[in-house]
């Protein structure tokens, strides 16, 4: 048997920009998913059998990382499933790593290279920022250059991702889930055409690429105020792209006066916001009195390891 687990993650900054080739920066979150892979006689998940369609990243992930005899996957998760907090990625990475272990051939990069195959297949449509940062796990730059710090470079189609370590403070931020569970996939469709379409887009795309770098700079700083102040001003960006919602809204308005900044996290339409503040307990409440779920979580947590 073989057991991994791999952390969760918010999107600092950048989403949706990626998938044009922008940077972005991603955190790893102190929460988990673990899975083991045994002997079994038939493909099963938590001991019932597999539904290729319920088990859609864990039978992918087996066409990308098994080929083997049958085999059983448990899984253990801390990470909301549909939050936006990476639970698909977590799970690939998880599930990926544990079969790689059992045959004696664990290797972050190429555990980060089959789980974005995976969640390709799965979601038609994706960057590797998910995978890549909780294979990684603390925290990853994606750009579209090569900078220091380099881990490696994942190719699909016209587009090429360079993934980065970066070094994360202790921090900790409060993720406000609006309890909406909004698919990836249409909501980057829905961005792909506006920006095909319209050169406000384009220019916002552009300006979420800046954003990123110049955040990038403010965490290694720790400069919280100015993070603040860029997370507010992606988030604008981000709504003007059509992937806010106005649950969303009304978590980040509740949270904004008591933190450095508040922003949607991941594709938006629903899911979480994050929040940087060091009232962690006033800002959870004031999400929960605005109809949201607060969870707060730490950054910069491990990436992927064996547990067994
Ligand atoms: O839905 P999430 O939290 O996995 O985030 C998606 C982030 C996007 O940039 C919108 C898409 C992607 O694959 O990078």
């Amino acid at each position: 048997m073989s057991r991994c687990s791999a952390p969760g993650k918010m999107i600092l900054l950048g989403e949706h920009a990626v998938v044009f080739g922008k940077p972005a920066v991603a955190l790893a979150i102190n929460l988990r998913i673990s899975s083991a892979v045994s002997k079994s006689t038939q493909y099963s998940v938590n001991g019932r059998a597999m539904q290729k369609r319920h088990h859609a990243y864990i039978s992918a992930a087996l066409d990308q990382a098994w080929g083997g005899p049958p085999i059983n996957v448990d899984t253990i998760s801390e990470i909301p499933s549909g939050s936006g907090l990476g639970s698909s990625a977590a799970v690939t990475v998880s599930c990926v790593a544990a079969m790689m272990a059992s045959k004696g051939k664990f290797n972050h990069e190429a555990v980060a290279k089959k789980s974005f195959a995976v969640e390709l297949k799965v979601q038609g449509s994706a960057s590797p920022t998910d995978t890549s940062t909780s294979t990684h796990g603390e925290g990853v730059i994606v750009s579209p250059e090569k900078l220091d710090g380099f881990l490696w470079r994942i190719e699909h189609g016209d587009n090429a991702w360079n993934m980065h370590h970066c070094d994360v403070p202790k921090l900790r931020f409060v993720v406000g889930y609006t309890g909406i569970h909004a698919a990836t996939g249409p909501l980057v469709a829905g961005v792909r055409s506006l920006v095909e379409s319209n050169k406000d887009a384009r220019r916002s795309i552009d300006r979420i690429g800046e954003i990123v770098m110049d955040g990038v700079e403010a965490l290694s700083k720790q400069d919280k105020k100015r993070l603040g102040q860029l997370m507010n001003e992606d988030h604008e960006l981000l709504n003007g792209l059509g992937v806010g919602h106005s649950a969303l809204e009304e978590l980040v308005v509740a949270a904004r006066p008591l933190s450095f900044g508040a922003k949607l996290t991941g594709a938006g339409g629903g899911g979480s916001m994050i929040a940087l503040t060091d009232d962690v307990e006033k800002v959870s409440e004031a999400i929960r009195s605005a109809g949201g779920e607060p969870i707060v979580v730490s950054v910069g947590a491990e990436g992927v390891r064996r547990d067994d």
